[in-house]
């Protein structure tokens, strides 16, 4: 077991707004499709933002509302699969932004497990090197890798970014991190091939492609099995649980593991509505959103749920 506490918590979604019935002015589709598919209604887009900008703003959020001093922070990790550059990392950017002289810096991919995997990796670093503070940030801006020709996907993604600051502590929190090959290649965005020039060309196809119902299967058994073995590891039932955050896919993958469990729908945060899909921001945004909105608050406990790319699911529980 770890221990760690969460102790500032931030989110920033881009200005730009788009709603399902724009999609119609570019791909074959309807705002009762959507809807009635997935249960989202609208999405933010970073066109004129870039994914540190989003990766900041949210971190300064959550910096303000821990009330700690910048050079407090001794760890600072992105999860992203939509970085700026792939070096230097997003996180080691933020650091100036945030007025941070130095810190330990780096991003992780695990695509829409990624702010869970940040989490366990932070709570292990802070332990292990006896440090005391890290800002932990899920943020995306998927809008660069999703191909707006096909309706498939198109519809079911946002951009934005989410953070905690979090403290080492007494309180106990556990993790489950999982990941299997995606063999069958069911959900994958390629990045540029290093031989491209002496083997056959460069990919240059570098958009998100989906086999949604293999996905969509995948999804139920992942957050089930994420469910069951964060439990285990807690020593917990799931009436102990006061909310899940569920990474934020579609609200029929929800619906399916709450009659899996005999669970009200309440029982689960969700906000996909809002934001669409937000990979490895979705869970950091809504766990923001839920502390700010004060629908979670002291002595609650959480369960983090996601699942998403390599493949890869996690899951964690948290005293508040
Ligand atoms: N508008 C209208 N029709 C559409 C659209 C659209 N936007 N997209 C697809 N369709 C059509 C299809 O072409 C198909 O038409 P056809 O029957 O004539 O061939 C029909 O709708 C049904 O398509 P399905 O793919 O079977 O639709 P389904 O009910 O499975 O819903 C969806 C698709 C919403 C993608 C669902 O499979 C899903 O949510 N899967 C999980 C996705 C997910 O969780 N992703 C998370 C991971 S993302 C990450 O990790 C970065």
């Amino acid at each position: 077991m770890n221990d760690m506490k969460i102790i500032g918590f931030g989110h920033y979604v881009p200005k730009t707004i788009k709603y399902n019935d724009d999609f119609k002015e570019i791909v074959e589709t309807s705002d009762e499709w959507i809807k009635s598919r997935t249960g989202i209604s609208k999405r933010h887009f970073a066109d004129k933002e870039s994914t540190l900008n989003l990766a900041y703003k949210a971190a300064l959020m959550a910096i303000e509302d821990a009330k700690v001093s910048p050079n407090d922070i001794d760890l600072v990790i992105c999860a992203t699969i939509t970085p700026d550059s792939f070096t230097p990392s997003t996180a080691s950017k933020v650091l100036k932004l945030l007025g941070i002289e130095k810190a330990m810096a780096f991003d992780i991919s695990a695509a829409c497990s990624g702010f869970i995997y940040a989490m366990n990796v932070a709570s292990a670093i802070l332990k292990a090197n006896k440090l005391k503070k890290a800002i932990v940030i899920g943020c995306e801006a998927l809008s660069k890798i999703v191909d707006y020709t096909d309706r498939a996907t198109c519809v079911l993604f946002g951009d934005g970014a989410g953070a905690v600051v979090i403290d080492c502590c007494d309180n106990k929190s556990c993790f489950y991190c999982m990941s299997k090959t995606d063999e069958d290649n069911i959900l994958y965005a390629n990045a540029i091939k290093s031989n491209g020039i002496f083997n056959g060309g460069i990919i240059d196809d570098y958009h998100l492609k989906m086999n949604g119902r293999e996905v969509f299967r995948f999804a139920i058994d992942a957050v089930n099995d994420a469910i069951t073995k964060a439990l285990d590891i807690a020593d917990l039932t799931i009436d102990d649980i006061d909310l899940i955050i569920p990474h934020q896919a579609n609200e029929r993958i929800i619906a399916a593991v709450c009659r899996h469990w005999n669970l009200d729908f309440n029982r689960f945060y969700l906000n996909i509505s809002e934001y669409g899909n937000t990979s490895a921001a979705s869970i950091a945004i809504a766990l923001s959103e839920a502390h700010h909105k004060k629908v979670i608050g002291k002595g609650n406990n959480i369960m983090l749920v996601g699942f998403g790319a390599g493949l890869t699911w996690a899951s964690m529980i948290i005293k508040l």
